[in-house]
C-alpha cells in the first residue's frame, strides 16, 4: 500500500524546532545572544550572590524575597525536608538496583498518591505542593543512596541550607563552605530553563487539568533521557572512558569516525556556548583545585572542550562541567541526573503554576502520511502470513 499524497499543505516542524508555543514570565533562553534570564535577572547576576532558596522563591513567587520572606520560605522548606515514615518504608521496599531516575519518578508518584489535596489546583495549594517537592527531593535522593549502600538513614538538619543538607545527608558529615557554595551554584544555574523537553512535558500534562505531581512525574520521565538530563551522567562516563589527558585526541578522532555524539556538547537553542557552562566550569575548576588527586577530570574536560571545538565547532552545554563538578562533590555518577531534577524542581513547579493560571489544552497536529482508503478484511479471510 502506498502512502497517500497529503491533502494538507501543513509544514511539519520536527521536534517543534523554532516554534513558539506560549508566553512565559519565568525565564528567557536567548539562543542568539547566549543569555539566560530568570524573571528579569541574568544568571550572571544571580550565581554566587543569590542562594537556591532565594531563586526558588523568585521563580515561584515572582520577586526576590525580603529578609523576612526568605526567613519564612526557609522555615517552610525546613519543615518539609524530612520524609514521612510511610514514604521511607515504601522506599525501602522498592527495587534499588535499577535506574535512579525511575526510582525518583516512582517515589514522587507515590507522594502524589498520598497527598489528600493532590487533585486541587488552587494556586496556594499548588505552591505548598511545590515547596513540599523542592524540599523533599534532595532527602529522597540521599536516602536512596543510603538504602542501596545499606548505610544508616540520616534525616535533614534544620540549621543547614538546601545544598548543605543534601551533602550532609549523602556523606554523613558537614560539608565545607566551598562544597556547599559549589552545589548551591549548581542548583541556581539549573533551576529553570524555558520550554525544554521536561518542562514542556510538565506543562502539557497539567494543561489537561491533571495535578502537579503528575506534571512533575512527566517531567522526571522526560529528563531521564540521554539527550536531555542524563547527558551529565553520560558526560562523566565519557571522561572516565578517556581516562587521561593524552587520550583526548584519539577519543575525539574515534568518536568522529564512528559518527557518535560528544555528551555535554551542542544545544537546540544556544547558537554558541550555553551561558551556564562558564560558571559551572569555574566552580568545577575551584573544586579540582581543592582535590589535586582527582584534578585530571577537570584537565580532561578542558582539553576535550578545546579539541571538540577545533574538530567540529561544537560548544559545551550545561551538562559538560556539571559532570566533574558533581563528581568532585562525591555524588555517585548515576545520581547526576536526579541532581538535575532536584535543581529543576523549582522551575518545573513554577511552570505548572504559570500554565494553570492561564490554561489552554496543549494539542498540536500531526501530518498523516500513512495509507488511505484501505479495505477492511475480516480476520478469518486474512492471509496466514503478513503481506508487506
Ligand atoms: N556531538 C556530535 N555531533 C553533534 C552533537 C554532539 N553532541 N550535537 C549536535 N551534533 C551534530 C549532529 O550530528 C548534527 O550534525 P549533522 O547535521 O552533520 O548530522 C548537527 O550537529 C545537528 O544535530 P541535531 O541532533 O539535529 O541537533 P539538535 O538541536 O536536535 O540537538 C542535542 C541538540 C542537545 C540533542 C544534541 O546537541 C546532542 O545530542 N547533544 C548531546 C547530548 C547532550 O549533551 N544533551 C544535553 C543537552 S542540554
Amino acid at each position: 500500500m502506498n502512502p497517500s499524497p497529503s491533502s494538507s499543505s501543513a509544514q511539519v516542524h520536527k521536534g517543534l524546532e523554532g516554534i513558539t508555543v506560549s508566553e512565559t514570565r519565568l525565564s528567557d533562553v536567548d539562543g542568539a545572544r547566549c543569555q539566560l534570564i530568570y524573571r528579569g535577572y541574568s544568571i550572571d547576576e544571580l550565581v554566587g550572590k543569590a542562594s537556591y532558596e532565594e531563586v526558588s522563591y523568585l521563580l515561584l513567587c515572582g520577586h526576590l524575597p525580603t529578609r523576612q520572606e526568605l526567613q519564612e520560605w526557609n522555615a517552610e522548606l525546613a519543615s518539609h525536608r524530612a520524609l514521612e515514615p510511610e514514604v521511607l518504608q515504601a522506599m525501602s521496599s522498592l527495587p534499588l538496583a535499577n535506574n535512579p531516575m525511575a526510582y525518583l519518578r516512582t517515589v514522587i508518584s507515590l507522594m502524589g498518591l498520598r497527598d489528600p489535596a493532590a487533585e486541587q489546583l488552587d494556586p496556594p495549594i499548588l505552591r505548598q505542593q511545590a515547596i513540599h517537592l523542592i524540599a523533599k527531593t534532595p532527602t529522597l535522593i540521599a536516602t536512596f543512596e543510603r538504602l542501596r549502600r545499606k548505610r544508616p538513614m540520616l534525616g535533614p538538619r534544620p540549621t543547614l541550607s538546601h545544598a548543605a543538607n543534601f551533602l550532609y545527608m549523602l556523606h554523613g558529615d558537614d560539608p565545607s563552605p566551598s562544597q556547599t557554595s559549589a552545589l548551591d551554584a549548581y542548583f541556581v544555574l539549573l533551576a529553570e530553563h524555558g520550554f525544554n523537553a521536561s518542562t514542556f512535558a510538565a506543562r502539557t500534562t497539567v494543561a489537561t487539568q491533571s495535578d502537579l505531581y503528575s506534571g512533575i512525574v512527566a517531567a522526571i520521565a522526560t529528563l531521564k533521557g540521554p539527550l536531555h538530563g542524563a547527558a551529565n551522567t553520560k558526560a562523566m562516563e565519557m571522561l572516565m572512558e578517556i581516562g587521561a589527558v593524552e587520550q583526548v585526541e584519539p577519543y575525539v578522532q574515534k568518536t568522529l569516525s564512528d559518527h557518535k555524539r560528544f555528551m555535554g556538547f551542542g544545544h537546540r537553542v544556544y547558537k554558541g556556548e550555553d551561558p551556564r557552562a562558564k560558571h559551572l566550569k569555574r566552580v568545577a575548576q575551584e573544586l579540582a583545585g581543592l582535590n589535586r588527586a582527582e584534578a585530571r577530570w577537570f584537565e580532561i574536560s578542558e582539553r576535550l572542550q578545546e579539541a571538540v571545538w577545533k574538530a567540529k565547532k561544537l560548544s559545551i552545554n550545561v551538562d559538560f562541567y556539571s559532570a566533574s563538578l558533581l563528581y568532585y562533590l562525591g555524588v555517585p555518577v548515576d545520581l547526576f541526573t536526579p541532581m538535575f531534577a532536584c535543581a529543576r524542581m523549582a522551575g518545573w513547579s513554577a511552570h505548572i503554576l504559570e500554565q494553570l493560571a492561564d490554561n489552554r489544552l496543549i494539542r498540536p497536529l500531526a501530518l498523516y502520511v500513512g495509507p488511505r482508503d484501505s479495505t477492511f478484511v475480516p480476520l478469518d479471510q486474512r492471509p496466514a502470513t503478513p503481506t508487506t
